[in-house]
Parts: structure tokens; C-alpha cells; sequence
């Protein structure tokens, strides 16, 4: 009995350590296949007034002059193949999901566009962030029309914003900035408020730092594990080996002996004397 137990736990942690590693690999081997295209959108802002400019420029190791990209939009293509879409003048019907293909690519990222028609709007490159990004918004005017007075406000607040680019800029979004933002600003002597963008910033990068350091925590257990199964399995058969010498040694060592025993040596030890008694 007390022989069994040991080997069986070496390789029960041994196909445990093959599953971890497994599990570990299995993410790069699902990435595999063509790399996808990157669509962008120039100016950044996902929410636009009517009349805006606006370009989504779709990158994906296309060969210069090749002309043979594919354009979605809400999952239907259109007959545009160079690898930048401009549209002037933006209207209504040019909201919803962007995408783009080259001959070396899979789809591309999901770009969105939300055309509003307003006086004042707050334009975001995005709603949700993570902690850590910068963050920018732009209180914007239908036609770009002069706009004067413009406040932020995050929450009913008013926010400092830097008075050169009239933009309110956050090198690093914390918790903290999650909430409602709005703008005022003035065009001529009346003043208007943009809609209200709710922002939402989620904490770290947690899904892969937290995975790694399970990971890690886990390596460490099942390496103790099989570290000590291995220790005692050496120490087993050390000590089985040792009972056949035991004659020999045992006066030298009985102390240490004494701590190595275990049941099944007794037994041998016991048969080995009485053999001897028998000679
Ligand atoms: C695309 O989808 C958006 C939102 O889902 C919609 O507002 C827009 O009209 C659609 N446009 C076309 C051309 O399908
Ligand atoms: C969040 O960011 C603001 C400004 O960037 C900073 O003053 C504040 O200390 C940060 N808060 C936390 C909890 O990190």
C-alpha cells in the first residue's frame, strides 16, 4: 500500500503540469491564421455632427497600388477598393459598423460611427476605456462654427481644460473618471449644450495579469507537490534499498534508520532475520 501511493501521485502531477502547460498554450495556438486588417478612423471621433469630414483608413500589408480592399459597412460591402474612405460630408445614414479587408488579411476591428444632427456636440474616440489610457474630448460646433465659453463638466462639475487646444485631455483614466460629460459653449450670444456621453473606465488590465499570476500560483503548488512526492519516493526506495544492507549498517546508522522506517521495511526486515535464523 504505502509503496503505491507515492508513484501514483508522481504522475498524477506530472499529467497535471501537461494540462497547465496546455492550457497556458492554448491561446497562441488559437491566434493563429492571417493576421486582421487595422481600421482606423481620422479625425479619432466616433460621434460626428452632420456635414463633418471624416476618413477611416483601413492598414493590412497591402502592396503599394493594389487596389483591392474590401470595405463593410453594417456587414455590407461597397464599391470603394483604395485603403482610405473619406467622406466629405457625413449624413445620417452613414452611422453604424465599419470594417475592412485586404487580400493578406482577415476582418478587421469594428470601427463605429454615430452621426447626430445638433448645434454642439462632445466628441469621444470612444465610450469605454481602460484604466491606464489617455482620454480625450472635444466640444465641437455644427460646421465647426466659432465657439466661445465652452465649459466641460464630468458629473455636474465643471473641469479645467487646457486653454490652447480647447480640448480636455487625460493622459491616464482612473476609475474615477467614469460617469456623465457634457459641454456648453456659445455661438454667437446663445449658448448651447451638447448631449450627454456616459464614459465607463474599467479597472486595469486585469483578465491577463490575473490569469498569469493564477498561473504562476499554480505552477508553484503542483511543482511543490511533485517536488516532495519525488523527495519521498527517493527516500522510499532509499530506505528499501538500505533494508537489505541492514545487516551491514545498521549499527553505524540506527539512528537515522530509526527515522527512515516505515511498515513496509519492518516487514521485510522482519522476513530477512528470519531467514538469517534459519541458516
Ligand atoms: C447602419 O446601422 C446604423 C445603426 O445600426 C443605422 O443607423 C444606419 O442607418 C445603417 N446604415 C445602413 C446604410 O445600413
Ligand atoms: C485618478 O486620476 C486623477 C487625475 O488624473 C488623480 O488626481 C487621482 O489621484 C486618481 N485616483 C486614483 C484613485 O488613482
Amino acid at each position: 500500500m504505502g509503496r503505491l501511493w507515492v508513484p501514483q501521485l508522481v504522475t498524477t502531477s506530472r499529467s497535471l503540469l501537461l494540462w497547465v502547460a496546455l492550457l497556458c498554450l492554448a491561446p497562441a495556438i488559437r491566434s493563429n491564421g492571417p493576421p486582421k486588417a487595422s481600421l482606423t478612423l481620422e479625425p479619432p471621433w466616433f460621434n460626428v455632427l452632420r456635414e463633418d469630414n471624416v476618413t477611416f483608413i483601413c492598414e493590412g500589408f497591402q502592396t503599394p497600388g493594389e487596389e483591392s480592399i474590401e470595405w463593410f459597412h453594417n456587414g455590407s460591402s461597397f464599391p470603394i477598393h483604395q485603403d482610405a474612405y473619406n467622406i466629405p460630408a457625413v449624413n445620417i445614414k452613414d452611422s453604424g459598423e465599419y470594417q475592412c479587408r485586404t487580400k493578406q488579411t482577415a476582418l478587421s476591428n469594428s470601427v463605429k460611427l454615430q452621426v447626430t444632427s445638433d448645434w454642439v456636440l462632445l466628441q469621444v474616440e470612444r465610450l469605454e476605456f481602460m484604466e491606464g489610457d489617455s482620454m480625450m474630448l472635444r466640444c465641437h460646433s455644427w460646421r465647426s462654427k466659432p465657439l466661445y465659453k465652452v465649459t466641460y463638466y464630468h458629473n455636474d462639475k465643471a473641469l479645467k481644460y487646457d486653454s490652447q487646444s480647447f480640448r480636455y485631455v487625460v493622459s491616464q483614466v482612473n476609475y474615477t473618471h467614469s460617469g456623465s460629460y457634457y459641454c456648453t459653449g456659445n455661438l454667437g450670444k446663445m449658448t448651447y449644450v451638447s448631449p450627454t456621453v456616459f464614459i465607463t473606465v474599467q479597472g486595469g488590465k486585469p483578465s491577463t495579469t490575473k490569469v498569469v499570476i493564477i498561473a504562476v500560483a499554480l505552477l508553484l503548488v503542483i511543482a511543490t507537490i511533485a517536488a516532495a512526492a519525488l523527495y519521498y519516493y527517493k527516500r522510499h526506495k532509499r530506505a528499501a534499498n538500505a533494508s537489505d544492507e541492514t545487516g551491514r549498517i545498521e549499527v553505524e546508522n540506527s539512528m537515522s534508520f530509526s527515522f527512515l522506517k516505515d511498515t513496509d521495511n519492518l516487514e521485510e526486515e522482519a522476513s530477512g532475520h528470519s531467514i538469517y535464523q534459519n541458516h
